[in-house]
């Protein structure tokens, strides 16, 4: 089968064929054109965010077209909020449910799946008491229980870490809970140190090529602070530090360099007398006060201490994509950033209606500079919305050519339905639009050569019209001409967030 042939046959398998003929074998242009007529109803937009069909799944995907590369193997492990409604209640917020975990298995001649709800002792205490019993992310339960730790309300619902031999779900307020690789079944939460207990461990650990994984948590509560962890390749706390005085932000992520570690605090805030109030959620517990401006803090990594600050515009995001520094000290970041927080408050919880309207500012790619003199710049490099950016894990900590993100624009569809890669120094050069009723999700970098990029963009997508999952297999350096392979699952799964390729 010639590329050319494969690209058509999956084309046409989406329904997306006689458009890209139309326009001359034209690529993402001519799909996003057709597709913009096609009106999606209420109902498709809302599996989306439907509860997962069971708690178990898994079935052998079948192939639309294209055809799978044979040395890609491995397993593409996800995770997302996948349990929306339970017991008659339903969450108002894309970040609530109940976590899944996903395993999309590459053998070079197929690709399975597997999934399961994490038996969190968050979904336990429901489970006996037959209700929706404790807060989430952004919604109440009727009569709230109280939360005595962050652990007691910890979904597991946000991405995976394989990291020492061990499998981890990962959620942004409490600790990492081990799962079993072949069942799936959730294990206990992580300790790193018997005194760490219960402590946060954010869901973006970075993880160098020498496989060493730093990352950072959040404490809300009794006092703010920010913790820092240097975990071993083996999986053992290496290094930790905590930073009780520290301004605190909603910080979902960070950067590593090679001799720091970046976080960038945007100005929405916890303002603490809004939990005595009354029972409030975690989202609705922060003001967003761009007067505070962007709080950045470089901490070393060899001390885990602040060694240089920033303060710069207002402005929110979740995600960075890399960072590193020139030889001078300067340090470079990515983040995907918008105006404000709106479209985290209201329009992630709009989408649980199947409100797609998305009327909030949306999140860009955009560049931070960071100079040893205490000046610092950020400034929007792309004009796609952007957001779940990925690269060559190989770069972590270093200069990167190539970063690899969800795209879109605001026309009535899903506003991130193209896969693009991105030049950081000179924007979007490749893309490739999912037809209207296919909604990509986070697409993840599998390394193939020795160069940066050289490899493929693998990631899932949920089919509106045919009410099933199903995932694509890009070459990463040419997402332009469509996907090498497309597979179909017999269900839909609600679209997650996270993932990590493992590869053997
Ligand atoms: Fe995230």
């Amino acid at each position: 089968m010639t590329a050319e042939v494969s690209r058509r046959a999956v084309l046409r398998a989406l329904g997306a064929l006689p458009a890209v003929l139309a326009a001359g074998g034209a690529g993402p242009a001519a799909a996003d054109s057709a597709d913009t007529a096609l009106a999606l109803t209420t109902a498709q937009r809302r599996l989306a965010f439907a509860t997962a069909a069971a708690e178990t799944l898994a079935a052998p995907l079948t192939t639309l077209a294209g055809r799978l590369p044979s040395d890609l193997t491995g397993v593409l492990w996800r995770n997302g909020p996948a349990e929306h409604e339970r017991y008659g209640h339903r969450y108002g917020h894309w970040f609530d449910g109940d976590g899944m975990v996903q395993a999309f298995t590459f053998t070079g001649s197929g690709v399975s799946h597997r999934a399961r709800i994490l038996e969190t002792p968050k979904r336990r205490r429901e489970t006996e008491a037959g209700k929706r019993l404790l807060p989430a992310f952004a919604t109440l339960p009727p009569e709230p229980a109280p939360i005595m730790a962050p652990d007691d309300m910890n979904a597991a619902n946000t991405s995976v870490l394989a990291h020492g031999g061990r499998l981890m779900a990962l959620w942004e307020g409490g600790s990492a809970l081990e799962f079993d690789a072949e069942t799936m079944a959730a294990g206990d939460f992580v300790a790193w140190r018997a005194d760490l207990a219960g402590a946060p461990f954010s869901a973006h650990p970075k993880v160098e090529a020498d496989g060493t994984c730093w990352n950072i948590g959040c404490v809300v509560s009794p006092r703010p602070m920010l913790l820092f962890y240097r975990i071993d390749p083996q999986g053992r706390l290496a290094a930790f530090n905590a930073l009780p005085k520290e301004p605190l932000g909603m910080v979902h992520d960070y950067v590593v360099t090679r001799r720091h570690l970046v976080l960038v605090v945007p100005p929405f805030v916890i303002e603490p007398e809004r939990f005595v109030a009354g029972p409030i959620s975690f989202l609705d517990a922060h003001a967003w006060r761009p007067e505070l401006g962007t709080r950045v803090i470089v901490v070393e990594k060899e001390t885990l201490t602040p060694v240089r600050r920033y303060e710069l515009p207002p402005g929110f995001h979740f995600h960075h994509g890399n960072g590193w520094e020139e030889a001078d000290g300067t340090i470079h970041l990515d983040l995907c950033r918008a105006a404000d927080p709106m479209f985290a408050i209201h329009d992630l919880r709009a989408v649980m209606q199947g409100d797609w309207n998305f009327p909030s500012a949306q999140p860009h790619y955009s560049r931070m500079a960071l100079r040893p003199g205490g000046a610092g710049t950020v400034e929007q490099a792309a004009a796609a919305i952007a957001d779940f950016p990925r690269i060559d894990p190989r770069r972590t900590g270093l200069r990167h050519r190539t970063l690899f993100a969800l795209t879109g624009a605001r026309d009535g569809g899903w506003p991130l339905s193209r896969v693009g890669r991105i030049d950081p120094d000179r924007g979007a050069v490749d893309g490739w639009s999912y037809p209207r009723h296919l909604i990509p999700e986070e697409h993840v970098f599998v390394p193939r050569g020795e160069a940066e990029g050289d490899g493929w963009l693998v990631g899932p997508f949920l089919d509106l019209e045919r009410r099933a999952a199903g995932l694509s297999v890009f070459e990463a350096q040419r997402l332009a001409d469509g996907p090498l392979w497309q597979g179909i699952l017999p269900y839909p799964l609600p679209l997650g967030l996270h993932g990590t390729f493992v590869a053997s």
